[in-house]
């Protein structure tokens, strides 16, 4: 097994707990970027074909964790955002039709939805409160509803979707399904196929300890010449490269949606940092990460006065555990630990703590160590 700890060497002290926000790179990811900015400096980009390369191996990678049917069903994005803009705008809408979101969404996957209200697009915004949160969703489906937007899993609960039962139910009804999965993808196994999904997007720089601004989309191949491009220029073309060429046509692969030059510079730091997932494997990976989870989620059971906003049973729960203290106003409890060395954000309804699978036993520990001291005032 990798000795994980050389990977992250991190600060002595510090409690990096904020993978669900922006992760800490891997150090293979610092290695590749210093690699690749040496070779800048010495040669340009005489070696350019061997940058392709890697970007290949990348896209390979990113394929593998999606299980995509093939590589060219995905494409190097910006981030979560632009791939859903993607989406939303690319769609050939009526007015009338219905997006169907739950009420819990980052803005990423809501605002691309409302936005759409100029073109007569009514979003429905559905509660995951209840026993039956998929149950719910599909409940809410109409005959005027063409698409259900959703995240795997809910940035602040961190409660996970069942996407499977959502895939089937979106076939039955001939509603598209996109499925925003940031919070799981490099966290835990994903499967487009499986989820039986139109579109599926997120950037690298959570789970899959990527840089920010290179992320993944995937679009389901039958689905994709219905999406109207908004992006042009010489590298989404089928024949890319044949600058002669006087006719064109977009490419009928995924890259259709990546207008010019790739963001190389992203693409060694997020080959380098899934490389090392594909190392560990992603069923290790999410079973590590579970048991940290269920580490932290205990200890904060036994705190008197902790309220956990965060799911219970370990089908509905990835990455993220979030809780409340008696007495403790959220943001001064976050500002407390993160004075502490604990890194972490305020977000929902209580502060929100999210190891990944190399976060070792002692920071867990000295983590509820120091929220017990907090019990005490
Ligand atoms: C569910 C979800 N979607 C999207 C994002 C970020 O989107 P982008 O990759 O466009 O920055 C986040 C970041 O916190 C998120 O939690």
């Amino acid at each position: 097994m990798y000795e994980f700890h050389d990977e992250f060497p991190q600060e002595p002290g510090l409690c990096y707990l904020n993978h669900a926000a922006v992760a800490p790179w891997p150090k293979r990811s610092a290695e590749a970027v210093r690699r690749f900015c040496e070779m800048n400096v010495t040669y340009g980009a005489r070696d350019y074909p061997d940058w392709l390369k890697l970007e290949k191996t990348l896209r390979e990678r990113l394929t593998r964790l999606l299980n995509a049917p093939s590589t060219s069903d995905i494409a190097l994005v910006k981030n979560t955002s632009e791939a859903l803009s993607f989406v939303a705008f690319g769609l050939d809408w009526r007015a009338g039709d219905q997006v169907i979101i739950s009420d819990e969404e980052f803005p990423s996957n809501r605002i691309v939805w409302l936005a759409l209200a100029a073109q007569g697009v009514e979003v429905i915004e559905v509660s995951l409160k209840g026993a039956d949160p998929e149950g719910a969703l599909l409940a809410a489906f109409t005959p005027r509803t063409r698409l259900l937007a959703i995240s795997a899993v809910q940035f602040a609960s961190g409660m996970r979707l069942d996407l499977p039962r959502l895939g089937q139910g979106c076939r039955q009804h001939g509603v598209l399904f996109c499925i925003d999965a940031i919070q799981q993808l490099g966290a835990q196994p994903f499967d487009v196929q499986a989820y039986d999904c139109d579109f599926a997007m997120a950037d690298g720089h959570k789970w899959m300890l990527g840089p920010e601004g290179l992320g993944v989309f995937y679009c389901r191949r039958s689905v994709r010449p219905t999406l109207k491009l908004h992006e042009y220029g010489w590298h989404m073309l089928e024949h890319a490269g044949d600058y002669n060429r006087q006719d064109w046509q977009p490419a009928h692969s995924a890259r259709r949606f990546e207008c010019g030059s790739p963001n190389m510079l992203g693409a060694f730091a997020l080959e380098a940092s899934l490389s090392l997932l594909d190392e560990v494997g992603m069923d290790e990976v999410s079973k590590r990460l579970e048991e940290r989870v269920k580490h932290l989620t205990d200890g904060i059971r036994q705190l008197p006065g902790a309220t956990l906003h965060s799911p219970l049973s370990s089908e509905r729960r990835a990455g993220i555990v979030n809780f409340s203290l008696a007495g403790w106003d959220n943001n001064a409890l976050h500002q407390r630990l993160r004075d502490e060395q604990i890194v972490c954000i305020q977000r929902g309804r209580g502060v929100r703590l999210s190891p990944h699978f190399y976060t070792s036993e002692h920071i867990i520990e000295q983590t509820l160590a120091r929220l017990t001291q907090a019990t005490k005032g």
